[in-house]
């Protein structure tokens, strides 16, 4: 059985899924939206913003929770994006040698993505999720209102993922996501409950059948290989550059005679009306190729790329980095 995923359901009722002893990890953007609905349970708020995700950070985690007189049979809950559940997981794991958590995300990307897979880690240098466990939350509760309150940007952030998704594995959700572009930009409550069901499906199906990432679990990286490359290098937000690391793995699938140029602007199409910019000035894939060598997922000398066969239709290619 896969870990509970509550799509559509209020934070209110957090209370009926988590345990008495709980403390809230948040940040405190969303501490200033949504602490209203913490009550009285101890919280820690951390800053907002991806230089959390350190051992630093992690060390002084861990000794305002003895501060706060946590123990073994504590909970955590953690209450924000992609950087809060990932030191929320990561903490959870470690502290006393593991307690068990659980994630309330708060924006799209955590919701469809971040929480989702066990993966919890940070970062080391300049160096992503270098450091990490592999351990699943107790549950996952989306609440919808949660969107309501987003930056315009961060939707599109989260539809990155979403189009990953469906490129990797469902041709019907593609279309899908394609057709309702519009309600989902205007955050429908009812369409965005499905487009983060059928993410949550796509990704849990995918994990369950391999959550150590031996095999079909790279499927997921489609898109990030050169997506980190560019994140660390520019800054861009985590959508805008996996966006951008699809259309340059495209690139490559087209050039190996794999994806069809019809396929290609098909997907460049719908990245562009999910509000994922183009960037007339990125640089040509070979130009990357150098600079993913430092990559986690490199295999001596190859690299294994996701490239497209189709959409909805992934293989996995190992592919050498030549100096
Ligand atoms: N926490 C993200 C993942 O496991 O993929």
């Amino acid at each position: 059985m896969g870990v509970p995923v509550h799509v559509g359901e209020q934070f209110a009722n957090i209370w009926s899924h988590a345990p008495q002893r709980t403390i809230i990890i948040t940040d405190a953007q969303v501490h200033a939206h949504w602490g209203h609905l913490f009550g009285e349970r101890p919280c820690i708020i951390l800053p907002a913003g991806e230089e959390q995700k350190s051992l630093a950070v992690v060390e002084q985690m861990v000794n305002t929770l003895l501060e706060l007189g946590a123990d073994r049979g504590s909970f955590l809950l953690g209450v924000g994006g992609g950087v809060v559940c990932d030191l929320t997981g990561f903490v959870a794991s470690v502290f006393m040698r593991g307690i068990p958590f659980a994630f309330a995300p708060s924006t799209l990307l955590a919701q469809v993505d971040a929480s989702i897979g066990g993966k919890n880690g940070v970062n080391t240098g300049p160096f992503k999720n270098m450091i990490g466990v592999f351990r699943q939350p107790e549950f996952i509760l989306n609440d919808p209102d949660f969107l309501q309150t987003l930056p315009e940007s961060e939707i599109s952030n989260g539809l990155a993922e979403c189009i990953k998704h469906a490129c990797i594995r469902s041709r019907d959700y593609f279309g899908w996501i394609g057709a309702q572009m519009g309600p989902i930009r205007e955050r429908r409550a009812d369409v965005l409950e499905f487009l983060i069901l059928e993410s949550v499906r796509i990704k849990c199906a995918i994990v369950e059948a391999d959550p150590l990432e031996r095999d079909q679990r790279r499927l997921l990286n489609y898109g990030h290989t050169f997506g980190h490359v560019l994140e660390k290098r520019h800054g861009w937000p985590h959508g805008v550059a996996v966006s951008a690391g699809i259309r340059l793995v495209n690139r490559m699938a087209l050039d190996r005679g794999l994806l069809t140029t019809e396929e290609e602007q098909r997907i460049n199409g719908l990245l562009l009306s999910a509000g994922l910019p183009e960037f007339e000035d990125l640089q040509h894939y070979s130009e990357l190729l150098l600079l993913v060598r430092s990559d986690k997922k490199k295999e001596g000398d190859h690299m294994a790329f996701v490239l497209l066969q189709s959409i909805g239709n992934a293989v996995i290619e190992r592919i050498a980095l030549h100096d």
